[in-house]
């Protein structure tokens, strides 16, 4: 699954620092649970819509709006599909 490039340079740069807090440590957990930042989906929901019945990029944009943003994230939803199979 590859990792959006914002999302793996900040947290390349967090370990670079070297992360301190438990805000810290939470931020880069969301950053690494989230699949569209567009619209706050979680990898678990876009997992949860594939479980039950979701098999394309859109029906998981149906069922919880991941992928209707920007379309960004449309690689790892598709991902999620993939490997749901
Ligand atoms: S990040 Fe998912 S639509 Fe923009």
């Amino acid at each position: 699954m590859g990792l959006e490039k914002e999302k793996y340079l900040k947290i390349r740069k967090a370990q670079a620092q070297g992360v301190r807090t438990v805000e810290e440590l939470k931020e880069i957990e969301s950053l690494l649970r989230n699949a569209c930042a567009c619209k706050n989906v979680t990898i678990d929901e876009v997992v949860k819509a594939v479980e039950n019945g979701a098999d394309t990029v859109e029906k998981v944009g149906e069922a919880t709006k991941a992928g209707t943003g920007c379309g960004r994230c449309k690689g790892i939803i598709s991902d999620i599909i993939e490997n749901k199979r």
